[in-house]
């Protein structure tokens, strides 16, 4: 089992990563979890495969556990979800003396990340993701939210997990597309930190994205781990570092509100969303050309299902203007001086933006 520290002085934790890990969770947790009385909360599809495993090893500990099913999918990461688990909470008699365990992808941690920070001003909770992109991303660095009918994430707060337990075992039963979707994540870290990382990912993507070899996989994600909490140990607000691991994320928010969410996975829009970075890095910033070709071209070997040749570019354009990441009516760009060092750009125009969409409409992926 491996072990990675994220600082965040008194709300500083781990996250706990190693094959099977899941059938033990109960008695790692009692190296930080003194409360004895757990909300076991999971998606209907994990539920099927991973509940038993997880109640069993937490009431073998000495745990009261009682379990509640959240709706999955993206859509269900609203207020009546939210309503519903507060209800539930509140039928068991819980109290601040209670604790969330949280079993599933980035959608039920967000979620329950969120009722654990807001019910009773704020329960104990414990991350257990389950899929790639919450191994990597979600579950790491205390985000946590719902979305508002007028934009993804907009109500949501920073609540740090007391450990996160991360099993790379389950992504056998994760779809393909799913992992693919994490891999966008996973690849980004190395782009905007770790030429080394890089390179080992975009020669073994293969072998990782297809589960054929767990030593791979599970440096992957460790090292993905590494990367993201050092930002946001450095950050935890998001008020300057931690911008970059907005890299591919502009035009790749732009990709998936102008598809209509579903269309693109998160991290197939991020994985075309850093092409298009990688391009302007080298035509209008410091990327050194060549770099910026070769970069292109292992990417778009990755398998991404939907067509970019499709997309509207001056659709994507307006979704864009609607991002978070929009600051003073300036879109913002994380770019590339070389793999390893960014710079954050507002003086991209409109015409430049148009000019990159419409470049990566030509990409052949796969
Ligand atoms: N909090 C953050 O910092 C942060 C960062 C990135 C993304 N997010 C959020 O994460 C969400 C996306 O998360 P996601 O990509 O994990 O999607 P998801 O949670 O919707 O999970 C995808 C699908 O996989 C299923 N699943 C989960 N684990 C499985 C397993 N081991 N085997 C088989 N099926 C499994 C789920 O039931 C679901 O149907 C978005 O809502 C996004 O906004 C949050």
């Amino acid at each position: 089992m491996q072990k990675i520290q994220i600082d965040l002085h008194e709300r500083s934790y781990c996250v706990l990563t190693g094959n099977g890990i899941l059938k033990d969770v109960g008695k790692i947790i009692k190296n930080y979890e003194a409360k004895t009385n757990i909300a076991l909360i999971s998606s209907e599809h994990v539920t099927k495969l991973y509940k038993d495993t997880v109640q069993k090893s937490l009431i073998e500990n000495g745990y009261k556990v009682h379990f509640i099913k959240m709706p999955s999918g993206e859509k269900n990461k609203n207020f009546a979800t939210v309503q519903y688990l507060y209800d539930r909470l509140l039928d068991l008699q819980f109290d601040r003396s209670s604790v969330i365990v949280a079993l599933g992808g980035g959608v039920l941690g967000d979620t329950a990340g969120f009722v654990a920070a807001t019910i009773f001003r704020g329960i104990d909770l414990i991350q257990i993701p389950t899929t790639l992109l919450s191994q990597v991303d979600s579950s790491i660095g205390g985000k946590v939210g719902i979305n508002h009918e007028r934009g993804k994430n907009l109500i949501g707060s920073f609540y740090q997990p007391k450990v996160v337990i991360v099993d790379p075992l389950v992504l056998k039963t994760l779809d393909f597309r799913e992992r693919v979707s994490g891999f966008g994540e996973v690849i980004k870290y190395g782009i905007i930190k770790d030429r080394i990382f890089t390179k080992f990912l975009l020669e073994n993507f293969d072998e990782i994205l297809s589960l054929n070899n767990m030593e791979h996989v599970n440096y992957a994600i460790s090292r993905s781990i590494e990367i993201k909490s050092a930002i946001v140990s450095s950050d935890e607000k998001e008020d300057s570092l931690r911008m970059i691991l907005n890299f591919g994320h502009t035009i790749g928010h732009g990709i998936e509100v102008s598809e209509g969410y579903g269309v693109f996975t998160h991290g197939e829009a991020v994985i075309v969303g850093m092409c298009g970075a990688i391009k302007l890095s080298s035509d209008i910033g410091n990327l050194d050309k060549a770099e910026s070709e070769k970069l292109i071209k292992s990417l778009t070997k990755i398998p991404i299902t939907p067509m970019v040749e499709n997309l509207k570019e001056h659709e994507v354009l307006e979704a864009m203007y609607h991002d978070k990441k929009v600051k003073n009516g300036k879109i913002r760009f994380v770019l590339l001086n070389k793999i390893g060092e960014n710079v954050v750009r507002d003086d991209v125009t409109d015409e430049q933006i148009i000019e990159v969409i419409k470049w990566i409409k030509e990409l052949k992926f796969g």
